[in-house]
């Protein structure tokens, strides 16, 4: 896959990677996608080269304008959208969200990787409005780090009525902006599954 990034638009990296691998074996020809938080594009993308119709959101203009590049880049069609996670869509429902959000705590510094002091906020507000947005069968799929919480995730999920669990995870040490904000060494990145019955 062929992906540039403009200047601010973050470039992916491990977790986007891991993620992308568990929504290649979620997504099938036909199946609606959402990409909420997608950067570049990267996720959107790899559902529109399964034969997904795939839509992205993000908050940053250029984001919006490097996944609309991306596709291009791959021959594919994404429709891409700015605005705040799910608010662009307008009620519309999907077989697959799929979310690589901001997550390092921080309160402050940048907004394609500050998630609030627990780096949860972007977490929490994904599990509690996509299970809403989901077509029945329909899957969630989101990464995170174990710093931010494995069973508070699965537990919001569970509470809105999704089946989930952990369908992948690696372990590794800390990315500097993240070791610079938490005591631990070492961290799993998590994807987290939650799927509407
Ligand atoms: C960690 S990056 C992930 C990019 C991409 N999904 C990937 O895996 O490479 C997070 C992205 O979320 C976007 N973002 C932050 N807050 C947002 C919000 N409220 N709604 C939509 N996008 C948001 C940022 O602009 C940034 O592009």
């Amino acid at each position: 896959m062929r992906l540039v990034t403009l200047p601010g638009v973050f470039t992916p990296i491990s977790d986007s990677r891991l993620l992308a691998d568990c929504l290649r074996a979620e997504v099938h020809p036909g199946a609606r996608v959402a990409d909420l938080c997608t950067g570049s594009g990267l996720l959107a993308v790899v559902a529109a080269c399964q034969g997904a119709a795939a839509t992205a959101v993000d908050v940053s203009r250029r984001a919006v304008i490097t996944a609309r590049l991306n596709a291009r880049l791959n021959g594919v069609r994404v429709r891409a959208l700015r605005g705040d996670l799910l608010a662009p869509l307008d009620g519309e429902r999907f077989d697959v969200i799929v979310s690589n959000p901001p997550y390092v705590p921080a309160t402050t510094g940048g907004r394609a990787w500050a998630g609030g002091r627990d780096g949860r906020a972007l977490i929490d507000r994904i599990c509690d409005e996509a299970p809403g947005r989901l077509r029945p069968g329909g899957a969630l799929l989101l990464v995170h780090s174990s710093v931010n919480g494995e069973a508070e995730t699965l537990g919001r999920l569970a509470a809105r009525g999704l089946r989930a669990e952990i369908v992948a995870r690696r372990r590794g040490p800390l990315g500097p902006l993240m070791r610079e904000r938490v005591s631990v060494r070492d961290e799993e990145l998590l994807v987290v599954r939650g799927r509407l019955p």
